[in-house]
């Protein structure tokens, strides 16, 4: 039989760092996500392998030897990556996130979503409003935010972003892929997500997944 007990541990510690993450941020909504978190540390998925083209490598080496990085590291072969929106045109895949906890995640919560985003370099993820409110903390690589104005404000690790309801936000990236947190509070279906047309004069083409046109 196959001893899950490594990625059993791996799990814990992403939770802890997870919570311990959002609880910094000093946020009533980063508390409140680190209470969900911390409500289940003692859950564990299912573990699956899964195929994905999603290379964490670039977001993980200027973290060395932080345990969230090994955790990452470790539990990687199994994590869920998810795709959703407009997506610079690649052959492969250049933004996904994973869903720790939520409707659709790794683990089942209606309460919340929250899990990790991962933006490859010189990528660019369009305006997107949507009524559940956003907490983005930055583990790894400087990302550039639209946060309501047409600002690109830098977001350096350990900085956060906090959308509210429906406030528009955009990111891009430059040099460095971005590697964040995130979680959904409130209502936290996609009926309200909407995304804006990718800008044409960005010297990048865009296309859209067929696998987006649904949720
Ligand atoms: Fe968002």
């Amino acid at each position: 039989m196959q001893d899950f007990s490594t990625l059993d541990q791996a799990w814990l510690s992403l939770f802890d760092q997870f919570a311990l993450r959002f609880d910094a941020t000093g946020t009533e909504h980063g508390r409140e996500t680190a209470r969900m978190v911390r409500a289940h540390a003692d859950a564990r998925p299912k573990w699956h392998l899964c195929a994905h083209d999603v290379v964490l490598a670039g977001a993980l080496a200027p973290l060395y030897q932080d345990p969230l990085a090994q955790a990452l590291e470790r539990l990687s072969p199994f994590l869920v990556w998810q795709t959703r929106g407009v997506f610079t045109d690649n052959e492969h895949t250049n933004r996904a996130y994973v869903e720790f906890m939520g409707p659709d995640g790794m683990l089942y919560s209606d309460q919340v979503r929250l899990g990790i985003y991962w933006h490859d370099r010189h990528t660019f993820y369009p305006r997107h409003r949507h009524e559940a409110v956003e907490l983005y903390h930055i583990v790894s690589g400087t990302g550039f935010w639209q946060h309501v104005t047409d600002t690109w404000t830098p977001r350096p690790p350990n900085s956060y972003v906090l959308h509210q309801a429906n406030e528009d936000h955009a990111t891009k990236t430059g040099a460095e892929p971005l590697l964040a947190l995130w979680s959904w509070l409130g209502d936290i279906s996609f009926n309200s997500y909407s995304m804006d047309a990718a800008p044409t004069d960005s010297g990048m083409g865009f296309r859209d997944f067929p696998s987006n046109q649904s949720g």
